[in-house]
């Protein structure tokens, strides 16, 4: 049984990676941050390549990415370059690094994305679904994924991968709450479309305690969908965000301007969904504490007053 209790988590400045190193803490385990921004308890890209992962690294946890939904950037090339790599190249970096340990760490928890499957009305995926490329955003997870596997035979005998396919977070202070708060507060939020594309989500609550559930239980690995039990629409999440806001939701916003607003490829993250299940998540003894839309946007609005 090792003793390491330090967590290196890449991108853990973030919305996520916030809440994850205070629950770190709180828990007693020691947390190494890596980051493009020096700070305490922080080490920058370069520093970890150059000297390897800190002595004592229990698990690493990668949740590094440029943020798609950034609505100050236009959806160009370039940029599309930035999220693709930001997400992959430090994934890469991270398992050469363990493979490079001496010491393993016991798990590599790395995030990957519910685009990985085809928007559906229909079906039902579950992490067996198989699983095929088929635009920009499922190509990121799938490479996204690959990234995470490492070279050496001993390491993946020693250090157990999971990924976790994560569905939109919803909490306060980031991701896409914050940018719908305002809209909803004042009255003007709507459904997008006409509402029937599946919303895959969890609660920031449920995502940072399953990537700690994956640090240590030791008999995860592989594949997890991190999204809330109770499947939604973006009517029904619409809905309860108006509820819990006493807010109505009367006005529709078009596809059509979501499309001009984002770009078509950019914009099927919120006009289009899927319906997906936790299946094997829920199989490895994980509880939800928001396993439904209502609890969870009552909980998003009640921290946000
Ligand atoms: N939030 C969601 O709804 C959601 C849903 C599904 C999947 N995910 C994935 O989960 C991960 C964490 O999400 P989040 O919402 O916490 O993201 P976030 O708040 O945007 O934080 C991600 C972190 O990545 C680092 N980063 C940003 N651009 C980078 C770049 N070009 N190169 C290297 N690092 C970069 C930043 O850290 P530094 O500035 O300190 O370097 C940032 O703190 C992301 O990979 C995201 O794709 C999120």
């Amino acid at each position: 049984m090792s003793c390491a209790s330090n967590i290196v988590v890449g991108g853990g400045t973030g919305f996520i990676g916030r809440m994850l190193c205070n629950k770190l803490q709180t828990k007693g385990y020691g947390v190494t941050v890596v980051s493009r921004m020096p700070g305490a308890n922080r080490l920058s890209w370069d520093e970890l390549k150059q000297n390897g992962l800190p002595d004592g690294t229990k698990a690493v946890v990668n949740l590094a990415g440029q943020n798609v939904m950034d609505m100050s950037r236009r959806w160009t090339a370039g940029f599309k370059q930035n999220v693709y790599f930001s997400r992959v190249n430090t994934t890469k970096t991270l398992a050469c690094l363990i493979d490079a340990a001496p010491a393993k760490p016991e798990a590599f928890v790395t995030i990957s994305g519910v685009g990985i499957y085809k928007p559906d009305c229909d079906k039902e995926y579950t992490e067996e679904s198989e699983t095929k490329p088929y635009d920009f955003f499922s190509d990121l997870c799938k490479d996204w994924e690959a990234a995470a596997q490492f070279e050496r035979t001993d390491t993946r005998e020693q250090c157990r991968i999971v990924t976790i396919r994560s569905g939109v977070v919803l909490g306060k202070d980031g991701g896409m709450i914050k940018q719908m708060y305002l809209p909803f507060y004042l009255g003007l939020g709507g459904p997008i479309g006409d509402g029937k594309q599946y919303m895959p989500w969890i609660h920031l609550c449920d995502i940072t305690n399953l990537i700690i559930h994956a640090i240590e239980c030791s008999t995860v690995k592989g594949v997890l969908n991190g999204v809330a039990p109770q499947p939604c629409t973006n009517m029904d999440f619409t809905k309860a965000f108006g509820k819990a806001l006493y807010r109505p939701t009367l006005i529709p916003v078009p596809k059509m301007a979501m499309n001009c607003l984002l770009n078509k490829e950019r914009a099927i993250m919120i006009t289009e969904g899927q319906k997906v299940l936790p299946k094997k998540t829920l199989s490895t003894g994980f509880e939800f504490q928001y396993p439904d839309i209502e609890s969870a946007c009552k909980q998003v609005v009640s921290t946000h007053q």
